[in-house]
C-alpha cells in the first residue's frame, strides 16, 4: 500500500470513529434537565380563579390543548374538549413534522393525572415531560420559561379541577435532524421567579407579552422555523392551517401600525370588542379573514393588563414593515 493510501485509510478510519461516537453521544443525550421540584400546590379558591385567567385569557393553554370551530371567527375552543388535547401542528405552522398537543386533563391514563405538582410544572416553564423526554417549543415553554413560581403553581391548581376527559392524542413525529436537536432545547429554571412587580406597568407588560405568546407569534422566522429575534414583534410569520392563511401583524410602535397609530385606551377596546364572542356566538369568518390571533381568549384579561402590554409595546423600537394579515381576503375588505 502506497503512502498515501494509508493515510487515507487512516482518515477515514477515524472519521468513521468520529462519527459513531457522535451518533451514541447524540442518540443517548439526556435533555438539559433536573429532577422534578418537590413542590406542592394549594388548591384555595384563589389560586384555582387565577390559573384559570392565566389559562384561558393569557396564556392561552386551552386553545392549543382543545378542540375548535375552525369555520368561527376567532378559531374558538369546542365546548366540552377543554384540555383533551389533539390539536396537530404540522409544516403549515412551521412545524418539520407533527407534534400534537397532549391531553392535559387530570385523566390518569390518557392525561396528566398521575403527574406530580412539581412534574406538571417542568412540563409548562422547563420543557422536560414525567419519563424525561423533551418537549418541542411548539409547546411554548421558552416563553413560559419567565414565568413567575406563583403563576405557574395557580395554572396548575386550575389543571387539577378540570373535568378529566379520557382522550389519547397522537404522538409525535419529527424529521431529522430535529428529531435529535430537541434535546438540546429543554432549560432548568434556576432559584426562585418572582412575579413583576404591580407598580412597574412596563415591567409588567414585558412579562404578559411573553406569557401570553405576543412575542413567540408576532416574531417573524427564518426558513428553517428559528425566531430572528432582531426583528421581535415586527410581524411576518405566515401560519397556514385549518383556518386558512394568516400572517401575524406588526405590533411594534411604528407610525404605519396599529399598536403606533392608537392610544391605550383604543388598543383595550380592540380586544374588548370580542367580550361576547362565545363558541356558539362567534360569527362564521368571512373567506379568507379566520385568524389564530386569540382574540376571544385575550378579551378577557383586565384593562391593566392589557395596558400594561400596550405601555411595554410603545417601549419597543418602531420597526417600518408594511405586513397584509389577510392575503387571501377579497380585495375590499383587507
Ligand atoms: C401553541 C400551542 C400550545 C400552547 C399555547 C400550550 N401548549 Fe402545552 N403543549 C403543546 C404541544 C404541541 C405539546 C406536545 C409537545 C410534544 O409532544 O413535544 C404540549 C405539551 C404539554 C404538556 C406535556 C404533556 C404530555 O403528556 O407530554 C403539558 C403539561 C402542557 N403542554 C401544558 C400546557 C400549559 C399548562 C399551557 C399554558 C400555560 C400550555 N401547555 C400551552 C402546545 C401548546
Ligand atoms: C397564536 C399566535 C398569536 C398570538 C399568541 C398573538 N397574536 Fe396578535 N395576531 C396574530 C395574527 C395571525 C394576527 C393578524 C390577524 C388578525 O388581525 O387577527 C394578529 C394581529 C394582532 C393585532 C392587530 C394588529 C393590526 O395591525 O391590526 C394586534 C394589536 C395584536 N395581534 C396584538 C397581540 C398581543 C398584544 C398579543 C399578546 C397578548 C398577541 N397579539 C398574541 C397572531 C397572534
Amino acid at each position: 500500500m502506497s503512502q498515501l493510501k494509508v493515510l487515507l485509510l487512516i482518515v477515514l478510519l477515524v472519521a468513521l470513529v468520529a462519527a459513531a461516537g457522535a451518533a451514541i453521544f447524540l442518540g443517548v443525550k439526556q435533555p438539559n434537565m433536573r429532577p422534578a421540584p418537590e413542590l406542592r400546590v394549594e388548591l384555595t379558591a384563589e389560586n384555582v380563579e387565577r390559573g384559570r385567567y392565566l389559562a384561558q385569557n393569557v396564556s392561552d393553554c386551552l386553545g392549543c390543548h382543545s378542540d375548535h370551530h375552525a369555520d368561527r371567527f376567532g378559531f374558538p375552543v369546542k365546548p366540552g374538549t377543554e384540555g383533551a388535547g389533539g390539536y396537530v401542528f404540522s409544516k403549515g405552522e412551521g412545524v418539520p413534522g407533527r407534534v400534537a398537543a397532549q391531553n392535559i386533563t387530570p385523566d390518569k391514563g390518557t392525561g396528566i393525572g398521575d403527574w406530580s405538582d412539581g412534574e406538571i410544572v417542568r412540563a409548562i416553564r422547563e420543557g422536560v415531560r414525567r419519563d424525561g423526554s423533551p418537549l418541542f417549543p411548539m409547546m411554548p415553554y421558552p416563553d413560559y420559561h419567565s414565568m413567575s413560581d406563583d403563576d405557574v403553581k395557580a395554572i396548575v391548581a386550575y389543571l387539577r379541577t378540570l373535568p378529566a376527559r379520557q382522550n389519547k392524542a397522537p404522538l409525535r413525529e419529527l424529521d431529522f435532524p430535529v428529531n435529535v436537536l430537541v434535546k438540546f432545547m429543554p432549560k432548568p429554571v434556576d432559584g426562585v421567579i418572582p412575579s413583576p412587580p404591580a407598580a412597574d406597568p412596563v415591567a409588567r407588560g414585558r412579562y404578559l407579552a411573553t406569557i401570553a405568546g405576543c412575542r413567540n407569534c408576532h416574531t417573524p422566522r427564518d426558513g428553517k422555523g428559528r425566531p430572528l429575534m432582531d426583528q421581535a414583534f415586527s410581524g411576518g410569520w405566515e401560519m397556514v392551517g385549518p383556518w386558512g392563511r394568516v400572517v401575524t401583524a406588526n405590533i411594534t410602535p411604528h407610525a404605519s401600525t396599529f399598536v403606533g397609530q392608537r392610544s391605550r385606551e383604543q388598543f383595550i377596546a380592540r380586544f374588548k370588542a370580542y367580550a361576547g364572542f362565545t363558541a356558539d356566538s362567534a360569527p362564521p369568518a368571512q373567506p379568507g379573514m379566520n385568524t389564530v390571533m386569540p382574540w376571544l381568549a385575550f378579551a378577557g384579561m383586565t384593562d391593566e393588563d392589557l395596558g400594561a402590554i400596550y405601555d411595554y409595546l410603545r417601549t419597543l423600537p418602531a420597526v417600518d414593515k408594511r405586513i397584509v394579515t389577510f392575503p387571501d381576503a377579497a380585495p375590499a375588505s383587507k
